[in-house]
């Protein structure tokens, strides 16, 4: 079949916006993602999309679990910035953020945080840049009651763009 793709039509999926951590031996390191999504109800199941080249897929790898953080809408950009545009390889984006470790030996974001998860991998999808990695809720907690940061917020009203990294990436934004 010959493709016939308007790429516009991508930009119509609604995502929340949600930091993924996991941890190595002794170091932790977590990033952006828009790609936090339940996938099953019993058991309930997650799933998360993770490019190959960022440390936390690295990470994920090794250790089979990660968590996800639901961010609050009044989340600043100064706080997305090193996790959604900075490698863990170059700075410690644990160094002045609240979180506290969970079942799983994961961080757990409490910053600008809603929600957190934690989750063991039970299964994984090459997907060449990416992989998606499904993984079996261990724990989830409400942290306090508000609105969502959502990926059309993110855009709209913080001008913030998406790296080459993301799943999402548009060359022209
Ligand atoms: C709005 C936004 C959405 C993103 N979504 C994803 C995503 O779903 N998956 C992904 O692998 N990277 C995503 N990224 C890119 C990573 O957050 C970025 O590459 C990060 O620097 C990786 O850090 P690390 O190398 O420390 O793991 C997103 C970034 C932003 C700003």
């Amino acid at each position: 079949m010959e493709p016939k793709i308007e790429r516009a039509v991508f930009r119509d999926l609604s995502y929340g916006l949600y930091i993924v951590t996991s941890g190595s031996e002794d170091r932790l390191n977590g990033q952006v993602v828009n790609t936090v999504i339940q996938v099953t109800s019993d058991p309930p199941r997650v799933a998360v999309i993770i490019n190959k080249k960022n440390l936390t897929h690295e990470f994920i790898l090794k250790s089979k679990v990660f968590s996800a953080t639901v961010l609050e809408e009044s989340t600043p950009m100064t706080f997305l910035g090193p996790f959604g545009f900075r490698s863990g390889r170059d700075i410690d984006k644990f160094s002045k953020v609240a979180f506290k470790e969970g079942i799983t030996g994961c961080p757990l974001i409490t910053e600008h945080a809603l929600s957190v998860l934690e989750a063991e991998v039970i299964d994984q999808i090459d997907l060449g840049t990416h992989t998606i990695f499904v993984g079996n809720v261990v724990s989830s907690e409400i942290l306090k009651k508000g609105a969502p940061l959502t990926y059309q917020y993110y855009h709209q009203v913080l001008r913030g763009k998406s790296p080459p990294n993301a799943p999402t990436y548009e060359a022209k934004q």
